[in-house]
């Protein structure tokens, strides 16, 4: 009986490890992100936007790991920009891009 119980604590530790491998992980959130907001890249630009994208997800991780430890108040998510480089995105808050009141 004990045997048993050490067989099932073994089998899901084992069960654990394997889903929380990074194991492509990465790759398929981008693959889904550029589905969920139609993104269509060349190749050359797959891998830019592809690598921009990482960081942003690995700064929001690191973000929502901090706030999971009470030191940020706020969690953060993906949103649509989350492959957008420092310049579009500044681009895109220029007073210019907003309409005239
Ligand atoms: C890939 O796309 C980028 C951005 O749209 C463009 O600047 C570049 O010339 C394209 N490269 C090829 C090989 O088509």
């Amino acid at each position: 009986m004990k045997n048993l119980l050490y067989l099932y604590l073994f089998v899901s530790v084992l069960v654990l490890n394997v889903t929380s491998l990074p194991f492509d992980d990465l790759d398929d959130k981008w693959e889904k992100f550029k589905v969920d907001h139609n993104r269509k890249y060349n190749e050359t630009e797959n891998i830019r936007r592809k690598k921009i994208f990482m960081e942003t997800l690995e700064y929001i991780e690191a973000h929502n790991k901090k706030a999971k430890d009470g030191l940020a108040s706020y969690g953060l998510a993906v949103n649509k920009f989350a492959d957008w480089t420092d310049e579009e995105k500044r681009q895109m808050l220029r007073p210019d891009n907003f309409p005239d009141p």
